[in-house]
Formats: structure tokens, sequence, C-alpha cells
């Protein structure tokens, strides 16, 4: 998914980062433009992230949440107003991310989603705002061209899918 999600026109290279320990490589994070559709007509821009991951030997341990904190200072750096994301509130609720609804701000596939997260980095970025948010369509690359994917994985030794802990999803 990676190796396509780096060429969408959406991606934002300079908060994209792999994050390495003594040349080892132990997780990465990636971000791309996203937007809100507001219900008065306008469209805000904002930014989405992930995946975020961590290899499995290095989990909690500090790592996730130093990548992500490191990596959203970079966006704030660039002046986004917002980050959005979906994801685990136990994780993301640690770096001020809260339920997106609670902002005025509803996931378009489950308005009610309380997995549905959002942190403005400007403060009150969010204020008098209300609307829905898409997941950008470059994170649907693997269900968009499933025979592509399944030949760019093949490349690799073969991995057995498996549910591990941490996963947040
Ligand atoms: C989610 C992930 C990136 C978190 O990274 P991490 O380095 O393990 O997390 P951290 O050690 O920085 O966690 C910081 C805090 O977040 C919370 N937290 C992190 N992972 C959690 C989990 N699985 N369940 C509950 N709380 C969690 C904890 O409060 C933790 O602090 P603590 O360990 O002192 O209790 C990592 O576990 C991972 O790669 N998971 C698999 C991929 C995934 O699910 N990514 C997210 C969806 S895209």
């Amino acid at each position: 998914m990676l190796h396509c999600y780096r060429k969408d026109p959406a991606f934002v290279s300079e908060p994209d980062f792999v994050m390495e320990l003594d040349g080892e490589l132990i997780g990465q994070v990636i971000y791309v433009r996203s937007e809100i559709d507001c219900d008065d007509g306008r469209k805000v821009p904002i930014m989405t992230f992930g995946p975020i991951g961590i290899a499995q030997k290095y989990k909690r341990q500090g790592y996730g949440k130093h990548l992500l904190d490191y990596s959203m200072e970079k966006a704030k750096e660039m002046g986004v107003g917002a980050l959005a994301i979906t994801g685990n509130i136990l994780f993301y609720g640690k770096s001020g991310f809260v339920p997106a609804k609670t902002k005025g701000i509803r996931y378009a596939d489950d308005p009610e989603a309380d997995y549905f997260l959002i942190k403005e980095l400007m403060p009150d970025f969010l204020g008098g705002i209300s609307g829905t948010y898409k997941d950008p369509e470059g994170y649907f690359v693997c269900e968009k061209y499933p025979d592509a994917f399944e030949k760019y994985e093949a490349t690799f030794p073969k991995k057995e899918k498996l549910k591990l802990p941490g996963q947040l999803f």
C-alpha cells in the first residue's frame, strides 16, 4: 500500500517518516491531504495520516507516540489546521485526539462513529465548522488494483497474514 500511496497526488512528503533504531527500520507513518465537506458548502483542507506502524518487538515502548508527535509537529509547521484519523482513542487520545463528532465533524460512512478522531493543530481551527469527512481515495489502492497488489506482494518472501497484539483494528 505504501509503495503506491507515496505516489498518490495527495501524498505529503514533509511529515512522512520512517523510524530507525541503530540502523534497523522499526516504524513508519505517512500523511496525505484530505478535506472536510462543510455543511455550508465550503471545503476545508486538512490532512490525515496512516498507516502508522511500529515493529512488533518494539511496541508499547513509546516509539509510536514519539513518531506520531514528531510527525504532527512537522504538519503543524506546514500550517495544517487539523488532522483526522479513524483509530483507537486509547493510543491517539494520548496525543490529543478527540472523537470528531464532538467537534461537529462526522465520518461520512458512519456519522456516529466514536473511532473517527480529530485533532486541531491550530487553536480553534474547527470553530464554526460542521461537516463530513471521507477517507482519501488513495487509501483504497489495494482494493482498487487487487491484481497489481497481489503481484507486488509476491515479490517479497511469503508472510502469513496474522492479527497481532497491538493492532488497533
Ligand atoms: C498502534 C501503534 C502504532 C502504537 O505504537 P506503540 O509504539 O506500540 O505505542 P506507544 O508505546 O507509543 O503507546 C503510547 C500509549 O498509547 C496507548 N496504547 C498504545 N497501543 C495501545 C493498544 N494496543 N491498546 C491500548 N492502548 C494503547 C498506551 O496508553 C500507551 O502508553 P503505555 O504503553 O504507557 O500504556 C503500534 O502498536 C502498531 O504498530 N500497531 C499495529 C498497526 C496499527 O494498528 N496501527 C494503527 C492503525 S493504522
